[in-house]
């Protein structure tokens, strides 16, 4: 197990500029998990810490080396892509096997660790097969086992789940985080999907335009995000983020008004943007006490254990819960209750959080 520092890097392609000098601080045996927009700059980080770019700025340190000037033989890392090309001639045993024959190491000890990892990953009824007569899942742990064998310090993922079907993925996804459980090794994830990011991680690195945006653990980025960007990344689906006006008593928020307590500071007539989660919209029956708008619902879809109920608030399209069974009427107004508790208050002009 061992901490990855990562101090002011920087990344330039000719002119460009990929990453604008980040810092992420990584304890022995952390799942870190890096998410954001296309192009924000989470591979590129990747393989600066792989070895697979250079470093235009700042340090990278495994352990307690400083690894900038390292190959990436050197660095005690194994990495998992998206396109785990597999070689298609050899067999699963072969395919795992095939790291370790190069470093010469002696077959009995190739042998216990190949045995040893297929059995951890459920390929040992596989070993004699060739990667053709496989499925996508079981493909996915045969790259997972040939970065596993090798027993590395550090695991790099990037995308690794992103060819697999939802289930596979969901399967998958359970896979990794026992290893995880069972290895310990210091891990750092990149990924598009939200909900592996929140399932997986012990901290969430959200990046965007080659800067870190907020870092914490999947609780304090859900719940306590500082920027109108992260609000609205994580959360499926995403925060309804409005524009509203301050009034004595509360906001308004298109026609309506809600009665509830605003930050200090913000005075009557001030713009500031909130931000509610489906969650906390429901249908005003069901929520006694809570502050209410009659609104019109223009949809309802139906997903089954619960509805999500749309509607509109001035210019703003917003979307609401219920349970599956409540009958609500489309194109209807309806009293939907906002728990503003959990509301979250944002500058409209910095976007940053109003605490
Ligand atoms: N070899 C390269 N030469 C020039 N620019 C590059 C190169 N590789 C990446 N970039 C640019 O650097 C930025 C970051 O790219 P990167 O691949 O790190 O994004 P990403 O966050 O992994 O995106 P995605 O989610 O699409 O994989 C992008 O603007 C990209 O166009
Ligand atoms: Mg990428």
């Amino acid at each position: 197990m061992s901490r990855i520092e990562i101090r002011n890097l920087v990344k330039m392609y000719g002119a460009h500029q990929a990453l604008h000098g980040i810092d992420i601080s990584i304890q022995p045996g952390e799942f870190c998990v890096l998410v954001g927009p296309s192009g924000c700059g989470k591979s590129t980080t990747l393989r600066m810490v792989a070895g697979l770019e250079t470093i235009s700025g700042g340090e990278i340190a495994i352990g307690e080396r400083v690894v900038n000037g390292l190959r990436p033989k050197e660095r005690g890392i194994a990495m998992v892509f998206q396109n785990y090309a597999l070689y298609p001639a050899k067999t699963v045993y072969n395919n795992m096997a095939f790291s370790l024959q190069l470093s010469r190491m002696p077959k009995p000890e190739i042998d216990r660790r190949v045995r040893e990892v297929a059995d951890i990953l459920e390929l040992t009824p596989l070993l004699e097969r060739k990667p053709g007569a496989l499925s996508g899942g079981q493909r996915q742990r045969v790259a997972m086992g040939r970065a596993i064998v090798r027993d590395p310090e550090v695991f790099l993922f990037d995308e690794p789940l992103s060819n697999l079907d939802a289930k596979l993925r969901g399967q998958m996804r359970a896979e990794i985080k026992r290893l995880h459980q069972r290895l310990q090794n210091t891990i750092i994830y990149v990924t598009h999907d939200q909900v592996e990011a929140m399932t997986l991680a012990d901290r969430i690195v959200i990046m965007r335009d080659g800067k870190i945006e907020q870092q914490g653990t999947p609780d304090a980025i859900f719940h306590d995000p500082d920027t109108v960007f992260v609000a609205g990344f994580m959360g499926s689906p995403p925060m309804n983020l409005v524009d509203c006006m301050v009034t004595p008593t509360g906001l308004k928020l298109g026609d309506s008004e809600i009665a509830c307590a605003t930050p200090d500071g913000l005075r009557a007539g001030a713009r500031v943007i909130c931000g509610i989660r489906p969650d906390d919209i429901r249908p005003a029956a069901d929520q006694p006490g809570r502050a209410t708008a009659t609104v019109p619902v223009d949809l309802i879809e139906q997903l089954g254990t619960e509805k999500l109920v749309h509607f509109r608030a001035g210019q703003h399209s917003m979307i609401g819960k219920t349970g599956g069974r409540v009958d609500l009427a489309e194109g209807a107004p309806h009293p939907l209750a906002f728990d503003m508790a959990h509301a979250y208050f944002f500058d409209p002009d910095t976007e940053r959080r109003i605490r």
